[in-house]
């Protein structure tokens, strides 16, 4: 087929996910496997995919085979709900939600305000996102817009696709953190006419939670949601009883801690809200009616002792989830870490959670969150070529593991029970080799 042009042919093992489901129990009949695949890209996107034996007879002239006989390929891991700028304050001692905001996140954040800091922080957590196999992210970026600017100039070095924004904060938080209704309004609006949509870049309106922002900033940030409905929201929800509590009494008015969010038009098929540890059935049913997602941070939630997410009410009530790292309270940028976590908490509620419904999490599912699974997810013909080389052997534990794997599904799980930055081999981002690891 001399005519197609292809700027890749990646040929090895290939795993995914071939179509979102309704119930994790069908998840099993959606597995796509090849032992010996291959997938062609061109300009960014998966021209071909299906058997080597096949395959190789549609490889466009020129073209040379990259061969990763051992690895796993897989799409590209989507972190669902992840702070850039707390990158560096990771591992804060001893406190919970509120007073970790107070004593640790909110004097890392006031440095943002410096451009300069901003891109160096930047660069550094695009890196460790590509060297965690993470293609995908919903980021939080701090107050200040140049510290938006920041990221998605990262971002477009590799050509990843990034959904972030500024916070929108107007009390409770220090002086130098917080605007107004009307410039987290006039700031946010500037930078979505920047950034939303350039490239592959996309725009998120970020009120930090409902105690951060007054009536008129929520009012705000629904009018702007209004102006440009395919922009995203995000946000967190339901994370920490003591929050909630405080979101009870400053919004007395609300039935609920979601009410106050649906109150000003912010929750919809392209609002995320973060952690949701603690909703009433009437927030479920919310969810599920405005077909808004969930980002399940599960070694967030550990660390901080906010709770245990209930994973199985998603399918129960039909609520999109997403895997989220979120970083700094979350304590791994890794996905394989975050399911492994993620294993746990469903553990210690007497659920299970199977390796390909972890896989459908961390890809497909969570593309789905983010309503981009039109886009991204698995190696549909026509999506983004986003995906990740996995070593499965990379340590001499792990490969005595894996040779006792009795078949692909024990094999993924022990993976994802064990591994880490060290199982990522190379990370693929519009069809171009983004990361390789160093031996
Ligand atoms: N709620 C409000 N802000 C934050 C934050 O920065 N991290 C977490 N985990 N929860 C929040
Ligand atoms: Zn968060």
């Amino acid at each position: 087929m001399s005519s197609v042009i292809a700027s890749t042919a990646i040929r090895g093992r290939f795993l995914d996910i071939q179509n979102t489901v309704a119930q994790a129990r069908e998840i099993h009949d959606q597995v796509r496997y090849f032992e010996d695949g291959l997938l062609i890209t061109q300009a960014g996107k998966i021209q071909w995919f299906g058997p080597w034996s096949d395959g190789q007879h549609h490889l466009p002239d020129q073209v040379e085979v990259q061969h990763y006989s051992d690895q796993l390929i897989v799409p590209g891991f989507i972190d669902t709900h992840v702070h850039y700028p707390q990158t560096e304050m990771m591992g804060a001692y001893g406190e919970q939600l509120l007073e970790w905001l107070d004593t640790y996140t909110f004097p890392t954040e006031i440095q943002f305000e410096d451009p300069a800091y901003a891109e160096q922080i930047a660069q550094f957590f695009v890196n460790e996102l590509l060297k965690n196999g993470t293609t995908t992210a919903l980021v939080f970026c701090t107050v200040h817009p140049q510290s938006v600017d920041a990221l998605f100039q990262a971002a477009e070095q590799h050509q990843m696709r990034l959904i972030a924004g500024k916070v929108m904060m107007d009390r409770h938080a220090p002086e130098a953190l917080c605007d107004t209704a009307e410039s987290g309004y006039n700031d946010s609006k500037a930078l979505i006419e920047k950034w939303h949509g350039k490239g592959r870049n996309l725009y998120a309106i970020t009120p930090r939670f409902a105690p951060t922002s007054t009536p008129e900033q929520l009012a705000r940030a629904g009018e702007l949601k209004a102006e440009f409905p395919d922009v995203y929201v995000h946000t967190h929800l339901s994370e920490n009883k003591n929050e909630i509590a405080w979101v009870n009494e400053l919004f007395p008015e609300q039935k609920g801690y979601l009410d106050v969010y649906h109150h000003y038009g912010l929750t919809g098929s392209r609002s995320v809200f973060a952690h949701c540890v603690h909703l009433q059935d009437s927030e479920w049913d919310c969810m599920h009616a405005t077909d808004s997602a969930i980002a399940f941070c599960p070694t967030s939630n550990l660390f901080l002792g906010s709770g245990l997410f209930p994973l199985k009410k998603t399918w129960e009530k039909q609520v999109k989830v997403g895997l989220g790292t979120d970083i700094g309270a979350g304590t791994s940028f890794n996905q394989l870490q975050t399911i492994n976590e993620a294993y746990k908490v469903q553990q210690l509620q007497g659920e299970k959670l199977s390796a390909f419904e972890a896989l459908y999490h961390a890809t497909l599912g969570g593309a789905k969150a983010l309503d981009l699974d039109g886009k991204l997810g698995n190696f549909n013909i026509g999506k983004e070529a986003d995906f990740v080389v996995l070593d499965l052997k990379a340590t001499a534990l792990q490969a005595l593991r894996q040779q006792r794997a009795k078949n692909l599904e024990d094999a993924l799980f022990a993976l994802m029970l064990m591994g880490d930055d060290r199982n990522i081999h190379a990370t693929y981002v519009y069809g171009q080799c983004a990361y390789v690891k160093q031996n």
